[in-house]
């Protein structure tokens, strides 16, 4: 059974968005096999920490340019959250780096952020989208 199951609570309704939040659901996943498995290795994790970072960059500048072309009033706070995850991963890629083992607070953040950022959060956003024209 997946840890974190693809539900339609996650979805926004925006092809783009949907597909980039899919990874990240995936990758979750990934993470608690790796925590769950005899195998799990700290270059899996390196390599795990070092593809959330990639991910928040790309993403987060979806969003955001959306946020920009369509007047969103809740961007500056939205963003805010953006840039806190940022130095949250940061920092578990800077710790991974000195030797520290993190996958338990990799996976704790992760899980907090589908749960609080993108159910909550995000999907704050689709009402003001669809109201523009965008969101179905
Ligand atoms: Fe989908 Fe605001 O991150």
């Amino acid at each position: 059974m997946l840890f974190m199951p693809w539900s339609e609570q996650l979805e926004v309704g925006i092809a783009e968005i949907d597909q980039q939040h899919r990874w990240l659901v995936d990758t979750t996943n990934t993470l608690h096999r790796l925590l769950s498995s005899q195998e799990a290795c700290a270059d899996q994790l390196g390599d795990i920490l070092e593809q959330l970072m990639d991910y928040t960059m790309n993403h987060f500048i979806v969003e955001e340019e959306l946020f920009q072309r369509l007047g969103y009033p809740e961007s500056a706070a939205h963003k805010a959250q953006h840039n806190l995850f940022c130095e949250r991963v940061m920092g578990l890629l800077t710790r991974h780096d000195m030797g520290e083992t993190v996958g338990l607070d990799a996976l704790t953040l992760l899980k907090d952020w589908l749960t609080n950022h993108i159910i909550k959060v995000d999907k704050k956003y689709v009402e003001h989208f669809r109201a523009q024209g965008i969101a179905i």
